[in-house]
């Protein structure tokens, strides 16, 4: 046997070995709350909503739903900024209302992961109230307090992730204090053990509650530089970017320390059975895989955003995969994430006909794909009119593209008043074909991209090879991506065209005899293929042996 046969055999053998936890085999939908269905004419989604959804959610065939933040919030960051972590925000409900959502999800087999906020809490929060009371309060070491810098000013040069300086300066105690987002968003020390001790307390609320696992916000952040010293420099940024680019954060995040915390929480998670920890973190591919942690001690699912940022194109996005195998520690499953709530939604960056194509891309690659909530009817960005801007980021640096509330718009479920979202005008615009462009019309056409997502999801619950299966790139020439997905049992080839172009792929002679099992095109199905394969212009194709 050649080298390479003796590592596939192995390899195999390893993926074989995979246990099929649902947080490994199974796709996450995310739902944005205030977005996705309103049961009460506020014109604002909520949890009733998502429970008179979750049908659609079964039938779509994902495995798990991430809800952003529900809890008691005076709404700043629409959530991101909790003023009690174990509560529900009365615009999205109540806790009866949650378990029953959660108790209706596990009858249907879906599972729910909360959002998670440790990093900062909202400035209502009663510890923040007890801490800002105060140099002497028992809770003043919660937050990070800090003198002016001796000169005058704030004590170092960090930058609020929504733009200006990350401290705000509190009369009361003649000190500022730290907050990586809004002044409405103080950071918690977590260097304090009481805090962790808080916050595990609220985890082990939800997962008592029956939650399936987290998505915590903002993982890499938790700890800070001990000495707080000054990030340096970027000399890339240009005054068009958003403010927070101006400097690298070499000290106000990603700092080792934070893997200790990150082990506490994941041996937290562990006490319960079958629950997942996911950390959001925005860094390079080399320091995410960091936060695996030292033998699998950290996040189960360090969410991957690389193709967020990654040029459209085959030579790109084939690099990108190799590079992220190749740096995964052992025994970590890799995730891929298309679209979120804080950035473009995929559309909007490639079109809608490459948008089809990026749908079997995430859903055929190796790892556990996220979803967000109507990338598969091909909702884009939506256009905000001035007036109508929700977003704070939005607020504070206008003109330089950071606004989010065009991917948060709400979801669009049939042809009535306001797209059956709400009875009342939405809190944010519909896209303006909402007529056609819904649930209920997708669902009867099947070649809308509501169709392809829910053949692609389903065609993925069936196949162990490319649910679990090993990735090894077969081409990347020009426009073409293909690779394989393989398990001990099974293959399934995988052939993209990023272009606009038709294209024509000799098959490596090593593969069997191949049929279409789904053009991205939804109509070339069964058709079986020759040595040589022909894609239409955008076109995607998943194949399996005949
Ligand atoms: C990341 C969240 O995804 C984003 O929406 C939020 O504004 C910040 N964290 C602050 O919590
Ligand atoms: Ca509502």
């Amino acid at each position: 046997m050649v080298e390479r046969d003796r590592r596939l055999a192995r390899d195999l053998r390893i993926s074989a070995a995979v246990s099929e936890a649902w947080w490994r085999s199974g796709a996450i939908y995310q739902v944005y709350p205030r977005s996705f269905q309103d049961s009460n004419g506020d014109g604002i989604g909520d949890l009733e909503g998502i429970r008179r959804r979750l049908d659609y959610l079964a039938w779509l065939g994902v495995e798990a739903i991430w809800i952003s933040p529900i809890y008691p919030s005076p709404m700043h960051d629409f959530g991101y900024d909790v003023a009690d972590y174990c509560g529900i925000d009365p615009i999205f409900g109540s806790l009866e209302g949650f378990d029953r959502l959660v108790a209706e999800a596990h009858a249907l087999g879906l599972k729910i992961i909360l959002d998670f906020v440790p990093n900062h809490t909202s400035i209502l929060h009663p510890w923040f109230a007890a801490s800002r009371r105060s140099r002497f309060d028992p809770k003043r070491d919660w937050y990070i307090w800090r003198d002016p810098a001796p000169g005058g000013g704030p004590p170092n040069n960090w930058i609020s992730n929504f733009g200006g300086s990350a401290w705000t300066f509190d009369e009361q105690t003649g000190q500022y204090y730290y907050h990586a987002y809004l002044a409405q968003q103080p950071d918690l020390n977590w260097r304090n053990r009481e805090v962790r001790a808080a916050m595990h307390a609220a985890m082990r609320f939800w997962l008592r509650r029956g939650v399936d696992g987290f998505r915590v916000d903002v993982i890499w952040h938790l700890i800070k530089d001990a000495a707080l010293r000054d990030n340096p420099p970027n000399p890339a940024w240009t005054p068009q970017r958003p403010e927070i680019e101006r400097l690298i954060e070499a000290h106000s995040a990603d700092q080792p320390e934070v893997h200790g915390v990150i082990a506490e929480l994941r041996g937290l998670i562990d006490e319960f059975d079958n629950c997942v920890l996911i950390g959001e973190i925005y860094l390079p591919i080399e320091r995410l895989v960091a936060y695996y942690g030292e033998g699998l001690s950290g996040a189960h699912l360090p969410f991957n955003f690389q193709l967020l940022q990654t040029p459209w194109a085959a030579g790109p996005i084939a690099r990108l995969i190799e590079t992220y195998e190749v740096a995964l520690p052992e025994g970590g499953w890799p995730n891929w994430v298309l679209s979120n709530h804080d950035r473009p939604r995929i559309k909007a960056r490639v079109g809608p006909d490459q948008a089809r194509v990026a749908a079997m891309l995430l859903l055929t690659l190796r790892g556990t794909p996220t979803l967000y909530y109507g990338d598969e009817l091909g909702i884009g960005d939506v256009e905000i009119p001035p007036d109508r801007i929700c977003d704070p980021w939005a607020k504070r640096e206008p003109g330089r593209g950071v606004g989010r509330d065009p991917e948060r718009t709400p979801m669009q479920w049939d042809a009535t008043a306001f797209a059956g979202f709400s009875t009342h005008e939405p809190w944010l615009p519909l896209t303006p074909d909402w007529r056609t462009r819904n649930v209920a019309a997708m669902r009867a056409d099947p070649a809308s991209i509501l169709s392809l997502t829910r053949a692609l999801l389903h065609y993925r619950r069936t196949r162990a090879s490319l649910s679990i299966g090993l990735w090894r790139l077969l081409a990347c020439e020009g426009d073409l991506l293909a690779f394989e997905r393989r398990n001990e049992h099974e293959r399934t080839i995988v052939a993209l065209n990023l272009g606009a172009a038709a294209q024509v792929w000799s098959l490596p002679p090593e593969l069997p005899k191949l049929k279409i099992a789904i053009s991205t095109h939804c109509d070339r199905d069964g058709e079986p293929v020759g040595p040589a394969l022909s894609l239409r212009a955008n076109e995607g194709l998943a194949l399996e042996p005949i």
